[in-house]
């Protein structure tokens, strides 16, 4: 088909920035399915940062006047004041938030506006934006992860004392302190925030300068750039830099395993508030009702945490798919790794909110709690090692206590209450002390190891956890 010059200077092209080689407007359906502003237009803060750290760098190197540079910085500004308040109108037709800052920048300053994209392309815009938003999101969780880790620490000291039945297979194995059960928890939570804060080193270097993907014929400063956004190091090589998307991978994945954590606590808030087990006292606050059953109160909060961790768990398989398979360089799918890596962002902000909420309202029933873990026999291992404190071997031992067990099963009794004459049975050696010994208080406190259960071990651990210094962004040390 000819189409003559006339037909694009006619506008033909429906008004693109890149519409010079087009000479038909864009199909409406197509418009609609290849935008992007209506999901990335939140990326406009870091968008804006990126170009005025750009502009500055190309005036540096001379490829913009100072007058030039100064107009695209004000300009910017200003359209960043308008967007902040909610005046910007966001247009399909311009795609996406690159082109739509950049249009409007146009608009306004005219000619200076149409050279801010000199030696940049929107794959190394969009990568270094998305650099920058992911960077400040993992400032933002390492921020709550501290907040929630001194939660856990105070309840932790709180219930250092409170006795409960630890589990195995679910079935009641050994007494820990509740405080202990507490500390297993935040021990998951630190390697989150870990996790987070080493990604984030990936995270922050600068793709800018690569262009669309073989880098530019300016000589862009490109270090200066990295400094004006807080970049630690310029990527190496541009192909990889507009196309690599492991940092945010990386980053959901953390988010998953750490929203895979909550799950884990969710689970145990919910059996611990259940009257089956009444362990806890969820807060009316945190919980709601029941519109038929006027008695129920349910631990719905806990439950969401549970049900969201599957969200994030799909948006780190999303992201995986995603760039499963894809060649380099940039390629459009890439448009996809928003929305998920959104909302694992918004998903785990959320969660780590709540529990810091919720957490301190939680109430143990020292007494429930304790009932229940001087069932199952809790103690039989105290009893055993009870009896290689006596000089028997600890494979003897075993087999007498469970002899014991099985006898005190059938009479329908726990260990402490069968008589000393039936224990004797069992192991001659047994005297008037062994009561003493196989007391849930005993066993606790008997699990003095470091890192055990003994309450004694539980207040080193919370004094140890208080000064080791916290996963924290870089700026708040
Ligand atoms: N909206 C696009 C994205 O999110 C920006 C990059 C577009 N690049 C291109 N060559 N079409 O990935």
């Amino acid at each position: 088909m000819q189409t003559g010059v006339m037909a694009k200077r006619s506008g033909g092209d429906g008004g693109k920035l890149w519409g010079g080689r087009f000479t038909e407007a864009t199909d409406a359906a197509v418009e609609r399915f290849t935008e992007s502003a209506s999901f990335d237009s939140r990326l406009w803060r870091c968008d804006i940062r990126g170009s005025i750290a750009h502009a500055r760098m190309l005036a540096k190197i001379g490829v913009l006047t100072a007058a030039e540079e100064a107009l695209i910085a004000a300009g910017l500004a200003a359209i960043a004041v308008d967007i902040e308040a909610g005046r910007f109108r966001w247009k399909r037709e311009f795609e996406d938030v690159h082109m739509n800052v950049e249009a409007e920048l146009t608009r306004r300053i005219g000619e200076a506006g149409k050279k801010l994209h000199t030696g940049r392309s929107r794959n190394d815009q969009v990568a270094t934006d998305l650099r920058l938003y992911t960077r400040e999101a993992i400032d933002e969780l390492l921020g709550l992860c501290a907040a929630l880790d001194d939660v856990l620490l105070t309840l932790a000291e709180r219930e250092a004392d409170t006795v409960m039945p630890g589990f195995t297979h679910l079935q009641i194995a050994q007494p820990v302190s509740a405080g202990h059960h507490l500390l297993a928890w935040r021990e998951m939570l630190a390697r989150d925030a870990g996790r987070l804060r080493d990604a984030r080193k990936r995270v922050n270097v600068l793709p800018l300068g690569s262009a669309a993907l073989a880098g530019t014929v300016y000589p862009l400063d490109r270090k200066f750039v990295a400094r004006e956004l807080g970049f630690d190091a310029v990527s190496e090589n541009s192909l990889d830099a507009v196309s690599d998307r492991d940092f945010a991978i990386e980053f959901a994945a953390a988010c998953a395993l750490l929203m895979t954590h909550l799950s884990r606590w969710s689970e145990e808030l919910i059996l611990w508030a259940s009257p089956m087990f009444g362990f806890v006292r969820l807060p009316d606050r945190f919980c709601t009702g029941s519109s038929i059953m006027p008695q129920k109160k349910n631990p719905d909060v806990p439950e969401l945490v549970r049900g969201k961790t599957g969200r994030v768990i799909g948006d780190l398989n999303a992201l995986l798919v995603l760039m499963k398979a894809q060649p380099l360089a940039y390629n459009r799918d890439n448009q996809e790794d928003k929305p998920p890596l959104f909302d694992a962002h918004d998903t785990v902000r959320a969660c780590l909110e709540v529990f810091a909420a919720m957490l301190p309202a939680v109430e143990f029933d020292a007494a429930a709690c304790r009932a229940a873990a001087a069932r199952g026999f809790s103690t039989a291992t105290d009893l055993a090692d009870y009896l290689v404190g006596k000089g028997m071997a600890f494979r003897d031992a075993h087999h007498a206590v469970g002899a014991a067990v099985a006898h005190a099963a059938a009479r329908g009794c726990g260990l402490v209450e069968l008589p000393l004459d039936d224990l004797r049975c069992f192991a001659a050696c047994i005297d008037e002390g062994v009561y003493a010994r196989i007391t849930p208080e005993a066993s606790l406190a008997a699990r003095n190891t470091y890192g055990g259960t003994a309450p004694r071990q539980v207040r080193a651990a919370i004094r140890r956890a208080r000064r080791a210094p916290k996963e924290r962004a870089p700026a708040d040390r």
